[in-house]
């Protein structure tokens, strides 16, 4: 077998050369995807109106399960009994929130006595009265918001949007 001996410019030269190569098609590829992502983020799929019932029937301090933005996506509600910051209904004490815990997605339930949504997989605790925060446990995140609309003349209380993303999805309407 023929030994080749490269010199150590010439490997250098190479090494140059195919690195400024290497830099002009790296370039227009990172410039591709970044005008893609871009216009990707600037779709926006509209929410549906869902009604999530009467605001005067709703039982105090006691969870309503509805679904929302589809019927895969289970949520509670819950009237406080005294006004919370972004409540509805005729005290402004109306909230719902995304009944799948953000850690993992196990299914929280509301304890009204301590008045805190609680995850039995990993004991995780939200808070309704203060826009579904995480007081404690393994989740890191807040309790996604079911945004509400209260229309005083009907007395009825509809689902109109989500802050924060479902537990599972990659956009909150598939
Ligand atoms: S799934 Fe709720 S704390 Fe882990």
């Amino acid at each position: 077998m023929e030994d080749i001996k490269i010199g150590r410019r010439f490997f250098l030269k190479s090494g140059g050369a195919a690195a400024a190569v290497a830099g002009a098609t790296v370039i227009p590829i990172r410039n591709a995807n970044a005008a893609t992502s871009a216009a990707s983020s600037g779709t926006t799929l509209p929410y549906p109106k869902k009604s999530v019932g009467a605001a005067k029937g709703m039982p105090l301090n006691q969870a309503v399960s509805f679904a929302y933005p589809d019927d895969s996506s289970p949520c509670l509600a819950i009237r406080m009994g005294s006004p919370v910051p972004g409540g509805v209904g005729p005290n402004g004490d109306i909230v719902a929130y995304s009944s799948y815990c953000t850690h993992m997605g196990c299914p929280v339930g509301y304890e009204p006595g301590t008045r805190t949504f609680k995850c039995g997989c990993h004991f995780s605790i939200f808070d309704p009265e203060n826009s579904g925060q995480m007081v404690t446990g393994q989740a890191t995140e807040d309790l996604p918001r079911i945004l509400l609309a209260y229309d005083a003349a009907t007395d009825s209380i509809h689902a109109v949007g989500v802050d924060g993303l479902i537990y599972g999805r990659q956009s909150n309407i598939l």
